[in-house]
């Protein structure tokens, strides 16, 4: 066998798809898979989404790249539109959902004038660079590449005390999930983000959240954060918002705007225009009719599991679109994803015990009745 170059860096399946179409993907032998986990909540309407396909196109044709130097009137329309959904006054283009954390990041110590101190919670996922992988709260990912960032603490997700008694005269920022996405599909109990505004407007620190995975509509609202109607000070958003073209947004208050002069932070590459184009239709698919059948169909797909009633599931979870499975200890949730996989059924991971579902916002109750039958019988085999 030839030689591969490429890094090893993922564990990857021996699958590869080559083409996808609606909820479904083929394989490069035509097996035909429907897809419950959207890369990772990424292409939430869907393969080949016709107006989303047009909008590439015909940005490409047009012109794929100039530079953040000059005038975009897409990069505009985009911010004012998400600034409008969000409740947020400015908005910053980059490429990833690391890099709209890096970007917060920043901007909460540009805003802190000398402060520094950043809380992050235990078991949280805020991406891979330095200051990212700082932030977040899972040794694993630090292993090997310490020493990180200083100035990061973290406290158990879901405690408003441990926050409080972590806050100093040096702290600048707390950063959160939503629901911890990578961590275990993990919801704070209610009013949890309710209760960090509260606190962070008290002791006069800027709350960040973490909207990567759960924003643009996967938990049916626009941002998650929207449940406990709240405003944040910053927010961080990737994944869905160009359906599959790499885009980041760092969303901030004007406060937080205030502080940022140009040369303090930019990309090359952010906010590119066929990412931005696809982007803006993105928002405009994403109306309150869109939101409202997230939220109906999530509740279909969680009450099927729940009436599953299999002694090997301990705990179902999650909200709209984005839904974990805990197992009992004896079943590993990547076991039961590759034979999900071998069924035709793509779906994720969220640690040992988790199985994590994201399937499309297009996704049928036909499709989910599918998957319900299959789920039972592999978990019924293992
Ligand atoms: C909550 C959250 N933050 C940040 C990231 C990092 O995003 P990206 O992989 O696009 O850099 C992820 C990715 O899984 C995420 O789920």
């Amino acid at each position: 066998m030839q030689k591969s170059a490429l890094l090893k860096n993922y564990n990857r399946y021996p699958i590869e798809f080559e083409r996808g179409n609606g909820f479904f993907l083929y394989d490069t032998t035509g097996k035909e898979y429907i897809d419950f986990y959207c890369g990772i909540a990424v292409t939430s309407f869907g393969h080949n989404h016709p107006t989303l396909k047009a909008a590439a196109i015909e940005q490409i044709n047009k012109l794929w790249h100039t530079s953040n130097l000059f005038s975009s009137s897409l990069q505009e329309s985009l911010a004012n539109k998400l600034a409008g959904k969000s409740g947020m006054d400015y908005v910053f283009f980059s490429n990833s959902g690391t890099e709209a954390n890096e970007a917060a990041i920043k901007f909460a110590r540009k805003w802190g004038n000398g402060k520094s101190h950043i809380i992050s919670t235990h078991g949280s996922f805020h991406g891979r660079s330095y200051g990212s992988l700082s932030a977040t709260g899972q040794y694993k990912f630090w292993n090997g590449f310490q020493p990180l960032v200083p100035g990061f603490s973290h406290v158990p997700y879901g405690s408003l005390s441990a926050i409080a008694n972590a806050i100093t005269d040096e702290t600048t920022a707390v950063i959160v999930e939503s629901i911890q996405g990578e961590g275990g599909v993990n919801e704070p109990p209610e009013n949890y983000l309710k209760g960090l505004r509260d606190l962070c407007s008290e002791k006069n620190i800027l709350l960040i959240v973490d909207e990567i995975q759960t924003g643009i509509g996967r938990t049916g609202k626009f941002y998650s954060y929207q449940h406990e109607n709240i405003i944040p000070d910053i927010v961080s958003s990737a994944k869905g918002l160009a359906n599959g073209i790499p885009l980041g947004a760092t969303l901030c208050s004007k406060e937080v705007a205030a502080v940022i002069k140009p040369g303090d932070h930019g990309s090359t590459f952010g906010g590119n225009p066929v990412a931005v184009a696809v982007a803006n239709k993105v928002v405009e698919l994403l109306d309150d009719a869109a939101l409202d059948g997230i939220t109906s169909i999530g509740n279909i797909f969680m009450n099927g599991l729940h009436g599953l009633h299999h002694s090997s599931i301990k705990n179902i979870r999650g909200k709209g679109l984005i839904i974990g499975v805990e197992f009992s200890d004896a079943v590993q949730s990547k076991q039961v994803a590759a034979q999900m996989l071998e069924e035709g059924f793509v779906v994720g991971t969220a640690g040992e015990h988790v199985l994590r579902i994201l399937p499309p916002f297009i996704i049928t109750q036909n499709e989910i009745a599918k998957f319900l039958l299959t789920l039972k019988k592999v978990i019924s085999n293992l």
